[in-house]
């Protein structure tokens, strides 16, 4: 009789920690219980790799160091997830787990997916079914391939369910909710009384904006980018403070393609920083400007009202719950947008509850992938070794 099943989860980019965290106390929580126990390994491809992008989010979400680093680094499309692709090959074929877990849309998720699916090894694919309906977006590239590759597709919203009943797919398809909601429940208390950033930016007792870009689609176009630097220094002059934690593709970017570029002295340009300090700022955040997807869903889950620098949004129910407003890159779109804001929440704090609960779950999702997995797990083997 099988009494442990071996469960691999595969992360690589930063929003792939945030969601390794609520898994990995699940397990925790299920082996706990008695009863059929869970082996949990986890890999890293080493798509991010600076202490600011990786290890700060183990620590301080307390998550199990990697059992394995491919230590693949950045590089062009192919050939960072050719790296990828063979590395996460090799170590399946030596771990022989029962299932791989993969995380959102990076190129981290859609190398597990092929490794995993050419070796007939099954997959759960978490935040499975989100779709922006532009191709341009490697991330969707990587999302359809790895939702149509996977065996459990773990969908966060209704919308993600339905997307994934339109592509033939809703026999695999498991209601988990959302699994950053989990995180950011799990978190926030520890980040108002752990984070310190506030008070060492001098912010504190002042209404301040957060800020975010490292979209492909705006960092490698110049006019974009040039327009949204702008237009976040103009916010910042006449609205409130804006603490912006760049991305290191952002910042790698800027001298190259804008080096006359400056920013205000009201848009505080720091490093990326740790998931604690993040929180805080979301929930001292009277508005996020992002291109970011967690970041979006994280707003919405504090009450923060959110303006994306997209042309389009994957997280549909945040815009139609009036708490995101799409602005892509358009200068009267974002100006239009932030009058809005003004007019609304400038001076009040919605509340977004029942159109979280209704569309994200309850904070539950992690638990809800576990179970999906073992029964899946339980399901797939032969009579003779099922649990009894
Ligand atoms: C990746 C994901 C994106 C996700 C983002 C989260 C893909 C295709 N994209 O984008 O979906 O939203 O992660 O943050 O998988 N860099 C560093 N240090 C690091 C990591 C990156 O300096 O630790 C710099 C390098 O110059 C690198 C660039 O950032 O070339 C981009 O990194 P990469 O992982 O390729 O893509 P992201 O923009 O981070
Ligand atoms: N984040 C962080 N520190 C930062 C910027 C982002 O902890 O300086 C967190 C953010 O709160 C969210 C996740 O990283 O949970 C999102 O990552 P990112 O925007 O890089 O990727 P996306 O969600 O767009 O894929």
């Amino acid at each position: 009789m099988k009494d442990r099943f071996k469960v691999m989860s595969l992360v690589g980019a930063r929003p792939q920690f945030i969601k390794l965290a609520p898994l990995c106390r699940a397990i925790e929580q299920f082996n706990a219980r008695g009863g059929v126990q869970i082996d949990h390994f986890i890999v890293h491809t080493g798509q991010h790799y600076d202490h600011g992008m990786s290890d700060i989010f183990f620590e301080e979400l307390e998550i199990p160091r990697p059992d394995l680093n491919l230590g693949v680094g950045s590089g062009k499309h192919g050939a960072q997830t050719a790296e990828m692709l063979k590395g996460t090959e090799d170590i399946l074929l030596q771990e022989k787990p029962d299932i791989l877990v993969i995380f959102g849309d990076t190129n981290s998720t859609a190398a597990g997916a092929l490794a995993a699916a050419k070796l007939h090894i099954p997959i759960a694919h978490i935040e499975a079914g989100l779709r922006s309906f532009n191709r341009d977006m490697p991330e969707e590239i990587n999302r359809v391939m790895s939702d149509h590759l996977s065996d459990i597709l773990l969908a966060p919203t209704p919308t993600a369910i339905e997307n994934l009943k339109r592509e033939g797919l809703a026999d695999r398809t498991e209601s988990s909710g959302d699994i950053m909601y989990d995180t950011v429940m799990f978190n926030t208390k520890l980040a108002r009384q752990k984070s310190t950033l506030i008070q060492d930016l001098q912010l504190e007792g002042q209404s301040i904006a957060l800020a975010t870009i490292h979209r492909a689609e705006n960092t490698n176009d110049t006019q974009r980018l040039e327009t949204l630097l702008n237009k976040l220094n103009e916010f910042a002059d006449h609205h409130l403070p804006v603490v912006f934690p760049m991305h290191p593709r952002t910042k790698n970017m800027l001298p190259n393609v804008l080096p006359d570029w400056k920013p205000s002295p009201n848009l505080r340009v720091i490093e990326p920083v740790g998931y604690l300090d993040m929180l805080a700022l979301i929930d001292h955040a009277r508005l996020a400007l992002t291109d970011s997807g967690g970041l979006q869903k994280e707003a919405f889950f504090l009450n923060t009202p959110c303006i994306t620098l997209r042309d389009e949004t994957e997280w549909v129910e945040t815009i139609q719950a009036g708490g995101n407003r799409l602005a892509g890159a358009d200068p009267e779109l974002i100006d239009a947008a932030i009058a809005d804001w003004a007019q609304r929440w400038a001076d009040q704090t919605p509340d977004f509850t029942e159109a979280i609960h209704e569309a994200f779950g309850r904070a539950d999702s992690a638990e809800k992938t576990i179970d999906a997995i073992v029964r899946f797990l339980e399901k797939s083997l032969p009579e003779t070794e099922k649990v009894a």
